[in-house]
């Protein structure tokens, strides 16, 4: 299969990124963050949760940030929900669309949403029919896809059974988590075969943590299996509280430096998105997980 001509990146960082930094940034900041990302060219941006603030308190206040951001036309601002309330929520924040989250795992499922697999696609039911009545898109996210840290491996059959499951719901792509990000190229190939039986791969999304320094190589082994679509977070921040061991996702600048040298667009500018990551890296005290950024950042 031949490579695509155009990728679409989802920014993740202001969810995903966020939810895992131990140090808290303000509210100004965070809505900064998502306009900074909404300026280097990023169209799709995951701009916050809705989930029980107990569970992660680093997403609380969400809807403020949806309240605060420059809306560009054009730019889709997704919330992630795990029931009704946070659609709820995430309607009356005014999100773009709203994204789903569903394990691979039975353990996985426990620990990040307190039930069992199909108890979550249950309560997904009536997200996705008021999201119908909004006219409102919702994306699939399947957890532990490449291996779960308290199931261990997971089978790619699985993997299909339960995105099969969230396409017939009337989630329009499934972005496939690779949580813990143990994942390896063969495995990510073996996983896009047997799931594109179910789903069709321009149906699906790879979502790849960077915990082993895989997830360039598993990008490049779905981009081979006719895979378009990548989840990423400015500077690799971030993570998931409910799996030891996460480290953030692959970080937005990586996967745009090896898009583009590849011949590949995004409509994304590097140069932005690099300022964007060394900015948010210095308001979190962290090291800058983009090699990219530390690259070419500026002190
Ligand atoms: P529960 O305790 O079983 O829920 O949690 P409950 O329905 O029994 O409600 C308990 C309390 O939570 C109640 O409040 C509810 O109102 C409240 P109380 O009466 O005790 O004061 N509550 C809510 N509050 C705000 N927003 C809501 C909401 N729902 C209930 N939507 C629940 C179940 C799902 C709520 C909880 O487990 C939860 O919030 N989990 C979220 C965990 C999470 O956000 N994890 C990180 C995101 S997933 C991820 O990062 C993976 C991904 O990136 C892909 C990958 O990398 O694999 C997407
Ligand atoms: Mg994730």
């Amino acid at each position: 299969m031949s490579l695509p001509q155009h990728v679409r990146l989802v920014e993740v960082g202001p969810r995903d990124g966020l939810q895992n930094e131990a140090r808290p940034i303000t509210l100004a900041q965070r809505m900064e963050l998502v306009d900074r990302l909404s300026a280097a060219g990023l169209n799709h941006i995951e701009t916050g949760s809705f989930v029980s603030p107990r569970w992660v308190p680093q997403m609380a206040d969400s809807a403020a940030v949806f309240d605060g951001i420059q809306r560009r036309p054009g730019v889709c601002y997704s919330a992630l929900v795990p029931n009704l309330q946070g659609m709820q929520a995430a309607i009356a924040a005014g999100a773009t669309e709203v994204a789903v989250f569903a394990s691979a795992s039975e353990g996985f499922s426990q620990r990040n949403i307190n039930c069992s697999i199909n108890e979550s696609l249950q309560r997904f039911a009536p997200v996705m029919a008021l999201a119908a009545e909004q006219g409102m898109a919702v994306r699939g996210y399947l957890s532990c896809v490449l291996g779960c840290p308290y199931d261990g491996p997971v089978a790619p059959e699985q993997v299909a059974a339960v995105s099969a499951e969230l396409l017939a719901m009337g989630c329009y792509e499934i972005s496939l988590g690779d949580t813990i990000g143990v994942g390896v190229a063969s495995a990510t190939r073996q996983l896009i075969e047997v799931v594109s039986q179910k789903v069709p791969r321009d149906q699906l999304a790879g979502h790849f943590h960077d915990t082993y320094g895989q997830a360039l190589s598993n990008i490049y082994a779905a981009l081979l299996e006719g895979v378009s679509v990548f989840d990423s977070s400015v500077a690799g921040l971030g993570g998931c509280p409910y799996a030891k061991g996460a480290s953030g996702n692959v970080a937005s600048e990586d996967v745009l430096y090896m898009l583009s040298g590849m011949g590949i667009s995004t409509g994304v500018d590097l140069e932005q998105l690099v300022a964007t990551g060394q900015w948010v890296c210095r308001l979190l005290e962290r090291e800058n997980g983009s090699r990219v950024g530390r690259a070419l950042g500026k002190a």
